[in-house]
């Protein structure tokens, strides 16, 4: 079948090959063979503009991730970006989808990424290729799959001999499907990445320089770019690479151009990635950015002639197990990648879409496309119970006994839950169970809950009640996505080190538990189709749990196939799978409460639902409606940190730093009279430079040496406001994204005070102070005062 479908896409593809294709200015010439190298020289960077074929080009890019869309419709999305008026797709190449294990690649259906570029010259679209190996992009572990962390030794993104092994064997794979597509030989692939903003992650000029040479060798003569921000990009920059840079909507464009322009004045100038919009974390509100601030930007761009990627024009679905997580800490990205782009994740154009079509318009010297017809409509499907089906134990795969308890990598399961049973000591009182736990934990004693210990909240400790010995300890820990952003992205999952129990009498007694016994749960549909056929009809009572933890499912005939949005609200925590494919993740604190389901999934007759809870549901029902839900929240407790016992008295501490910030963009730095130590940062401000809200995009300390401090282990202790709608909550100033921030909402009252726990006691000798990127450093920092304490 699949092979008769890719006959049928080569004879279609071979057939367009005959005509000539126009795109806004330039034209790809389909009549080159792909294996035969033209005479021009491709694309270039020339004096001040890229040069295709030797004439000026300017990049107008759609970020879209192929495997965030379901193939089917591959070809409406890449449609859709011409007719918003691009000329060129930008995509990342995925590591970890296209060797799930080591040495064995796939390529082929939703993975065939050849197949997508060549849709894109179908439709007379350029291509730009991010082969990483490491891409970000809110993507489990960046991109790089989770087997690497099989050898634990292993240095993720530096010139560790293995890593670089399997990066090298990776790149080549990626090389056969794709170098022979370059424009150089009659292609539509202009440019190729090199990494991905590694400025945010170190500063290692000799590993960049073998990732290029690696993609020099097995891609051949292409142009080659960096990208990555502008207060960072030389720590790595190569002088033989295009550079490019990185920024979101609002922000002050020749703030951002303008150390690029001192250092090569006549490079051409890209917005590699134009953030559209932004991601959305478990437990924050939907993240929006308004459609005018981006288009002016686009706008701004295009009239200095700068070429721009747009991330995202279409974001699309993260889903089965695909969302990355955000750190310093550990804030889990939810399954939908609208991003608030221009073409919503369900194709439809947004009011984004029009305004920026209008502007594009402009810049076209031919009349944009109509849009191409919507392959689905957008269907509702009435509520269905469904029905307990299996317990999550039916589902294992791999049991395992052992001393130490084993990390999900260790017992070789890339992604789901397991569960870690031990027996109990006696113990008379309640003691303090304390583990490092990643990333969802819950507590049971003879199968009856006790609580959780959650990895997004910090958590690390649960008081359990006394205990008889003999008595069973399980915990269910369910890995969520691995952090894909700064150095965390070695991300364990599973029981992490010791776990112990405390008690204090008087002397702190502690048992550290040994001989545990775990059972790995893969979260795919096949080890919930095994679950469920190993219960069929042997399922007693006591299977379920009282919380009901488990799969659920239900069949259900439609009559008409669409689009949908299932709504999981009753529900816990888990996955949810539609006819054998993975939807992606729901968890009930939302934002995200509906998962979008492709019509191209569903079938007329009969279909099937399968629903992995981990937490549980008194309510097993769904039903699909025709608008997503990504904006609600049920959390237990509000994201602010503004509990009043929390707040120090600052009026007898004496400032180690008292001052006045300069106004406008750009880092500044305060240093110390003399080193400070301290557990606890406290900065307050006394005013704002225009009198707006406060606004702090980043703040980092520096140690003895003047060497920044990391901030892993930093927390908001106390913020006397926060904007939450907005999701400028405190940490914001911490979270090693330049474009996000703290801000104070509007009837907040001066001064005020972000404090920060630093996790332990460092010496401070600086602060540097970021304010916000958009022009004129709105609500930036006037008077301040620090204090370490
Ligand atoms: C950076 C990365 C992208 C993505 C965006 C945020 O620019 O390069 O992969 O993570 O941030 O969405």
């Amino acid at each position: 079948m699949m092979n008769c479908k890719r006959n049928i896409c080569q004879l279609l593809f071979a057939m367009l090959l005959a005509s000539p294709m126009t795109v806004t200015g330039a034209t790809i010439d389909n009549n080159k063979k792909e294996d035969v190298p033209v005479a021009d020289n491709g694309f270039r960077a020339g004096k001040g503009t890229f040069l295709l074929n030797g004439k000026p080009f300017v990049v107008k890019a759609a970020e879209l991730h192929y495997p965030r869309i379901p193939r089917q419709y591959w070809e409406h999305r890449i449609k859709m970006c011409k007719a918003l008026g691009m000329n060129t797709i930008c995509l990342y190449v995925f590591w970890n989808i296209h060797e799930p294990q080591m040495d064995s690649f796939d390529f082929n259906g939703q993975n065939d990424v050849a197949a997508f570029c060549r849709l894109a010259k179908k439709n007379g679209m350029y291509v730009i290729v991010r082969p990483g190996p490491y891409v970000c992009a809110e993507w489990e572990m960046g991109g790089l799959p989770w087997w690497l962390l099989k050898k634990k030794d292993i240095q993720l993104r530096e010139l560790d001999p293995f890593f670089m092994q399997r990066v090298e064997r990776f790149e080549k794979e990626v090389a056969k499907q794709l170098s022979t597509l370059t424009v150089q030989h009659g292609g539509p692939i202009i440019m190729v990445q090199v990494e991905n903003e590694y400025g945010s992650y170190g500063e290692n000029k000799p590993y960049i320089s073998q990732i290029r040479d690696m993609l020099r060798k097995s891609w051949g003569d292409v142009t080659l770019f960096q990208c990555d921000w502008n207060s960072n990009f030389e720590k790595n920059g190569l002088d033989d690479l295009v550079w490019t840079m990185n920024f979101g909507t609002g922000a002050n464009i020749d703030n951002q151009f303008r150390r690029l322009r001192e250092l090569r004045p006549d490079a051409p100038l890209m917005c590699s990635e134009f953030w559209s919009g932004w991601f959305d974390k478990w437990g924050a509100r939907h993240e929006t950015r308004p459609a005018k601030d981006m288009v002016e930007g686009i706008d701004e761009m295009l009239s200095k002639g700068i070429s721009f990627s747009l991330y995202m024009t279409h974001g699309g679905t993260s889903f089965g197990h695909w969302a990355g997580a955000n750190s310093p800490g550990f804030a889990p990205d939810v399954t939908s990648y609208d991003y608030d782009a221009p073409i919503n994740e369900y194709g439809q154009p947004t009011e984004k879409f029009w305004l920026l079509r209008k502007t594009l318009q402009k810049y076209s010297t031919a009349k944009l496309p109509a849009l191409p017809k919507a392959p689905m409509p957008v269907v509702d499907i009435p509520q269905l119970k469904l029905h307990y089906a299996a317990p999550l134990s039916a589902a294992t795969d791999t049991m395992a006994w052992s001393r130490e308890p084993l990390t999900f990598e260790e017992m070789n399961l890339g992604w789901g839950s397991m569960i870690y049973d031990k027996e109990l000591p006696e113990i008379k009182e309640s003691s303090m169970l304390t583990i490092n736990g990643h990333d969802f934990v819950q507590v049971f004693i003879d199968n009856k809950f006790v609580g959780k210990i959650d990895r997004v909240k910090n958590e690390r400790t649960l008081v359990l009640p006394p205990t008889e010995k003999g008595q069973m300890l399980t915990l269910i820990v369910e890995g969520m996505g691995r952090i894909n952003f700064g150095r965390a992205i070695k991300d364990y999952k599973g029981l992490l080190g010791d776990v112990t129990l405390r008690v204090d009498r008087g002397d702190i007694l502690t048992w550290t538990l040994k001989d545990w016994r775990m059972r790995a749960v893969p979260d795919d549909y096949a080890s919930a189709k095994k679950a469920m056929d190993k219960a069929a009809g042997k399922l007693q009572a006591a299977d379920q749990t009282p919380e009901g933890i488990g799969y659920y499912r239900a069949t259900f005939k439609l009559r008409k196939v669409g689009d949908t949005f299932l709504n999981m609200e009753k529900w816990g925590k888990g996955q949810v799978y539609v006819n054998g494919h993975a939807l992606g993740r729901f968890w009930a604190i939302g934002p995200q409460q509906t998962l979008y389901c492709p019509g191209c999934w569903l079938k007329k007759g009969e279909n099937e639902i399968v629903v992995l809870d981990v937490v549980g549901t008194k309510t097993p029902v769904v039903w699909g409606q025709t608008k997503p839900e990504l904006d609600k929240l049920q959390l237990e407790k509000t994201n602010k940190h503004n509990n009043i016992g929390d707040k120090p008295d600052l009026n007898s501490a004496t400032p180690v730093a008292v001052g006045t910030m300069a106004a406008g963009n750009g880092w500044q730095s305060v240093k110390l009279d003399k080193p400070a130590t301290g557990r606890y940062l406290a900065l307050q401000c006394l005013d704002t430079q225009d009198g707006r809200p406060l606004s702090i995009a980043e703040i980092y300390l520096r140690d003895g040496n003047g060497e920044r401090l990391g901030r892993d282990q930093w927390q908001v202790k106390y913020a006397n406001s926060e904007n939450e709608m907005g999701n400028h909550t405190g940490d914001k100033a911490f979270d090693l994204q330049e474009s996000t921030y703290w801000q104070t909402e509007e009837s907040a009252e001066m001064p005020h005070l972000l404090v920060i726990d630093l996790g332990k006691d460092m010496t401070v000798s600086a602060l540097d102070y970021l304010p916000r990127m958009e022009q004129g450093a709105p609500g930036s920092l006037g008077r301040y005062r620090i204090f370490i304490y």
